[in-house]
């Protein structure tokens, strides 16, 4: 079974857990990164996960369209979804506003894994944005392990 990872990462979490993710499921599994390629052929693969992450409530647009352009294709496969964010209480609307509400349906799994802030990362409206919003101004890793595995265990079955 061939498995695409096909995300978009802004400040590099979610191409860590897509890394993650290729390390647990083997030589089969390629990564996609959205900013670098633009036509995906999804012929060669069984499976397809989904990453991207949350800017000021918003999933990345590269992802969103993905999503939309090859929609009627990935209902014919096997689809896992996830989402980075750090803003916890919101990860159901950010969630379903991520994602076509058919796709959500359709996964096989769907998990919300947190993230990270990575102040050297971020461009200086960035920073004043986590700043105001969330109150910190140093790194913070909050990536839920237990839902990667999770994930990577729904992938195995
Ligand atoms: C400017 C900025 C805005 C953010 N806005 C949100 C948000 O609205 N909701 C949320 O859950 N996380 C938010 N986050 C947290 C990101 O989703 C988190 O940093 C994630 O790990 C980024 O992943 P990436 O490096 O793959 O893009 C924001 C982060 C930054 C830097």
């Amino acid at each position: 079974m061939k498995t695409a990872i096909i995300f978009a990462s802004s400040h590099g979490t979610t191409e860590k857990v897509a890394l993650q993710i290729q390390s647990e499921l083997g030589s089969n599994t390629v990564l996609i990164n959205l900013k670098q390629t633009k036509t995906i052929d999804l012929a060669p693969f069984d499976t397809i996960v989904i990453g991207g992450s949350i800017h000021a409530g918003q999933m990345q647009g590269r992802v969103k369209s993905f999503c939309k352009k090859n929609l009627v294709e990935l209902l014919k496969k096997r689809v896992a979804l996830y989402m980075c964010g750090m803003n916890e209480p919101d990860f159901e609307t950010e969630f379903s506003n991520a994602f076509p509400e058919l796709l959500r349906k359709h996964a096989i799994t769907s998990k919300c894994v947190g993230g990270e802030f990575l102040f050297e990362k971020m461009n200086f409206i960035e920073k004043f944005i986590v700043r105001k919003v969330s109150g910190v101004d140093t790194n913070v890793a909050k990536i839920n392990e237990d839902r990667v595995k999770e994930l990577i265990n729904d992938l195995k079955k």
